[in-house]
């Protein structure tokens, strides 16, 4: 990160709540929110917690990211964090990106929880869009973030903000197995459209057919809902996505 550009960020006003940059002194804070979230969880594979989450979590108070919190009455209800690749600094592979590509145009978009009982008003939408401003602040044209495909609040949040889903990945966590993920991507060069005449709508429940039309070259541009069920609508690009 390069911290003379993003030393004097200051986050937009939530809707709910207010917010700032977070620092050391929080870290209690931001793994009793964690705790939370993760036993509130309706199902594992939306969310898990790093090998390492101590590690994680303090590697993006400044030294590998940033984090933002939003507080009511001292209380923490909403974080993020994004993570800001120096370039070299990271030798895992990372997000689907081969650690050889991670480059310093990316920004990784990690974390986004919203305290039990604060969901609903609009939180995780701000956190995405403020980890877009910091991204900007720091000149960072190409955010990426990976989403259960069975996270529809969460993947429909990222697809309003102008995201679009690439295709499938499937990280191993040592703690949880192998997980399924949404590679989903924003890149302020390129503005993705789709060919409506292409356009098919599939069930995000349905992985298979979904993982077909990603290898035909189609790509997830709108999530539309029918009752509880969410559909991705896929379509061809109008042209190829810059290579990540
Ligand atoms: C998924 C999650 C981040 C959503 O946060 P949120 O602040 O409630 O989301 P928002 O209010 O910005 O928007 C979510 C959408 O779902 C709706 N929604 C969210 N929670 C809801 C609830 N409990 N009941 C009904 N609708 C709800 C919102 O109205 C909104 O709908 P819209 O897109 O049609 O306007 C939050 O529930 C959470 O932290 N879940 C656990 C962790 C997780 O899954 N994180 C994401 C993966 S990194």
């Amino acid at each position: 990160m390069t911290k003379s550009k993003l030393s004097s960020y200051a986050p937009l006003q939530p809707p709910c709540g207010t917010a700032r940059v977070l620092t050391k002194a929080d870290f209690m804070a931001i793994m009793g929110l964690r705790e939370v979230v993760f036993a509130a969880l309706p199902n594992r594979q939306f969310l898990y917690p790093e090998d390492d989450d101590e590690g994680f979590v303090r590697a993006h108070l400044g030294l590998h990211g940033m984090s933002v919190g939003v507080f009511e009455h001292e209380q923490l209800i909403g974080f993020t964090n994004l993570t800001l690749p120096d370039g070299d600094s990271l030798g895992e592979p990372w997000l689907g990106i081969p650690s050889r590509r991670i480059r310093r145009h990316h920004a990784l978009l990690m974390n986004g929880i919203v305290r039990p009982g604060f969901e609903g008003n609009g939180l995780h939408k701000y956190l995405i869009a403020e980890r877009l401003r910091i991204a900007e602040a720091d000149d960072r044209p190409l955010a990426r973030v990976l989403a259960s495909p069975y996270n529809y609040r969460s993947w429909g949040n990222f697809i309003w903000h102008g995201f679009v889903v690439k295709g499938f990945i499937r990280p191993y966590e040592p703690k949880f197995g192998t997980l399924l993920r949404y590679v989903m991507d924003m890149d302020a060069r390129q503005k993705l459209v789709g060919r409506k005449e292409t356009s098919t709508l599939v069930d995000s429940n349905d992985i298979e057919k979904q993982e077909a039309c990603f290898e035909q070259g189609m790509l997830g541009f709108n999530r539309v809902m029918d009752g509880p069920t969410a559909f991705i609508e896929l379509m061809h690009p109008t042209e190829s996505p810059i290579e990540y």
